[in-house]
């Protein structure tokens, strides 16, 4: 992987003069002007792009409150709607016959939808969602796919000031009943089904038997959205078909102007402890941020065909598919399928049919296509026309220097910038990343803060690091994307995110970094605390514990870890622990099939452990703790150098040798 340091005989690769010419931040000099701007004046600095960028229906007068640190308020007192800014400006400044949203089915039909129908298609579900009872202050659960309707439906929230909380298709009935009560949700936005790689797979069905769970009673509607004619059963009083819900609607509807500070979205994510926490983001500093990226880390302009791959489901998916190119009035793709359907030239096929422009994807998508093209010409991308690509970009986990080359020279024709974005849930947008006409590229570094951001490499008392040497990646400053708090447990978000060992003044993003001794360019070394990530999804370990030991019938006792892998970045390795004897060869191997359905069932196919290995106990020491440093040099397959003496009971270390 990447966490080598960056070495004095690094790679460097330039924007190409073309680039910077014609690039919303042109140079390096420009990018330090900016930051250095943002050193002088923090607040005014933000005050301006929030003028420029977003349009209130009441200015601000007050751009930042701390009284409340670290519950930060920004531009409090002005007032805007965020599906205005994405719809309705775009369509009065002459945008109305644009193209918004261009959908390819999973199957490869395209639709195209302009400004204007995106915005009565919207204004239509949410005259609907009104004529339910829902609005301002409510909240509703989005379980789809990818779809225009998807897009629809959360700026449809947004419009009335309804709070949406997207859940990822792939998460079971189980997950999307957690994250319904948490929400404590009035409605269910859905569809008969998804199609992903040439398969119906049912979305309503899990609707209803999470819904069939207790703690789903406040849910009153489900709007059901007719993707592919998929049997589904409908509850009467209680689930409505979006079109004929919509049909008699008018496609007008006044958006309801709500504070900077209202909850736009929750989207819910893992931590080191517990369960799935609601990170809950306000409309006014998201909006502007996921703007501001789109157009200086994007570069994006009226011309580009933009691409992002994210599902809705993620927080990519919200902020640069839902909001951040809609704000700017661009164009972009929206893809329901896989990139391995019907082959593995899935993506480059459709950047050369729609001459895509900017292309963000995530490295373990690159890594399984290399895979691929290495072995088969016919998907690989020289078999495209890739010309329309001007730039590139990566999301979700660190991409390593080998996979990075391979994206410029195949992909992008060794002409087009790659943007490492690093960034989180809660930070709703970039904050480490390249700007594209002006940073010099390193494989594997995500390089500078954006401009107005302050990261900096700590010790564990809080105190700055010297270039060189790794240390906890912390934000210094509160930005006007961040995470307002963790949706009903303000006390959570505070111990997660402001930790008392930083004296509640530094932001902890939960990853290490080293910055390089020459540049200061960041290097993300991985995850701090018990967070997986596993082909860019993000996953606790303790969730997967907890999903393995509710198996009763089966499972005493487990432990999770990670362990690098060469596609997916990392895997998921447990440790169980049986309530029946140790068992071996075929019957090892069909436990282990049922405790992965189990975990499937629990929180969702990407959870399952990709290695099971079973004992009759754990290492532990004496005083009864698992030691986990052990438990990843299993997982790895590496000797085992460590001192074992403290361990309890060694003789299970050979046990727990095998992988089934
Ligand atoms: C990791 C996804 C290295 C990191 C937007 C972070 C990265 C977590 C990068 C957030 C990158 C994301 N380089 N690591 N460019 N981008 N990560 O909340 O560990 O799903 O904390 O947000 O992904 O994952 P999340």
């Amino acid at each position: 992987m990447t966490q080598a340091e960056n070495t004095p005989d690094t790679k460097i690769y330039q924007p190409s003069e073309a680039f910077v010419a014609n690039a919303a931040v042109s140079g390096m000099a420009a990018y330090e002007a900016l930051c250095a701007k943002a050193e002088a004046d923090y607040e005014g600095y933000w005050a301006d792009l929030a003028r420029e960028l977003i349009s209130w229906k009441t200015p601000f007068t007050k751009t930042l409150n701390q009284a409340e640190a670290p519950f930060f308020k920004w531009f409090e007192d002005g007032t805007l709607n965020a599906s205005y800014n994405c719809l309705d400006r775009n369509v009065e400044r002459g945008l109305g016959d644009k193209t918004a949203i261009i959908f390819e089915a999973d199957g490869g039909e395209v639709t195209k939808v302009s400004y204007s129908e995106l915005l009565a298609r919207t204004c239509r579900i949410a005259n609907g969602l009104k004529s339910l009872g829902i609005g301002k202050g409510d909240r509703v659960v989005i379980y789809i796919a990818m779809s225009i309707d998807g897009v629809a439906a959360m700026q449809a929230c947004a419009r009335i000031g309804a709070t949406h909380s997207v859940v990822f298709g792939g998460f079971s009935a189980q997950s999307l009943r957690d994250r319904i009560e948490d929400t404590g949700a009035k409605a269910v936005i859905t569809a008969d089904c998804q199609v992903r790689g040439g398969k119906k797979l049912p979305l309503k069905a899990i609707v209803d038997e999470a819904l069939a769970m207790p703690g789903c009673e406040k849910i009153e509607k489900v709007l059901v959205v007719n993707r592919a004619d998929a049997a589904v059963t409908m509850k009467d009083g209680r689930d409505v078909w979006m079109h004929e819900l919509v049909a008699s609607q008018p496609d007008t509807c006044e958006p309801e102007w709500v504070d900077a500070e209202h909850p736009l979205f929750l989207l819910y994510t893992s931590g080191s402890t517990g369960k799935p926490k609601g990170v809950q983001h306000c409309t006014g500093g998201y909006l502007l941020h996921a703007a501001l990226t789109c157009k200086w880390t994007f570069d994006l302009k009226q011309d580009d065909v933009f691409w992002c791959t994210a599902d809705i489901g993620w927080v990519t998916g919200h902020t640069y598919i839902t909001y951040g190119p809609l704000a700017l009035g661009g164009t972009e793709i929206v893809f329901e399928g896989v990139p391995t359907y019907p082959d593995a030239g899935r993506f480059w096929k459709m950047i050369q049919d729609h001459k895509v422009s900017i292309f963000y994807t995530a490295p373990t998508a690159i890594r399984s296509l290399i895979k691929a093209a290495e072995s088969n010409d016919a998907v690989h991308p020289k078999s495209y026309d890739l010309s329309s690509l001007r730039l590139l970009g990566s999301v979700g986990e660190p991409i390593n220097p080998a996979a990075w080359e391979w994206y410029y020279q195949h992909v992008g024709g060794s002409r087009c910038p790659i943007v490492d974005t690093f960034w989180q849930t809660e930070t709703g947008g970039h904050m480490i990343t390249p700007l594209p006409g002006a940073t010099p590229m390193v494989p594997g570094s995500c390089t500078l803060p954006f401009p107005g951001i302050q990261f900096a490499v700590v010790d564990e008392t809080g105190n700055e690091l010297p270039w060189g040497k790794g240390g906890i990646l912390v934000c210094k400053k509160p930005w006007p994307s961040m995470i307002r708090t963790i949706w009903g447990d303000p006390e959570r978000f505070k111990k997660s995110y402001y930790p008392e060992d930083f004296k509640g003044q530094l932001y902890l993003a939960g990853d290490g970094a080293i910055r390089d001794a020459k540049t200061g360019y960041f290097t993300i070394t991985g995850r701090i605390d018990d967070v997986l990530n596993v082909s860019g999804h993000r996953m606790g370990t303790m969730e997967i514990e907890s999903a393995l030991v509710s198996c009763t019938e089966l499972v005493a006792e487990a432990a999770v870890v990670g362990r690098p892998d060469e596609t997916t970045g990392e895997a998921v390795c447990a440790f169980v622990v049986l309530k029946r004897p140790l068992p071996s060869g075929d019957e090892a191997k069909a436990i282990a099939k049922q405790l992965r359905d189990h975990v499937g069932r629990e929180i969702g196919p990407i959870a399952k452990p990709k290695d099971i290995r079973f004992g009759e106990n754990l290492p532990k020491t004496r005083s009864g703790k698992i030691m986990r440093r052990l438990l990843r040099s299993l997982a790895k397959g590496e000797a085992i150098t460590q001192d074992t003496s403290t361990l309890e009971n060694p003789a299970i270390l050979g046990q727990l040798g095998q992988a089934y």
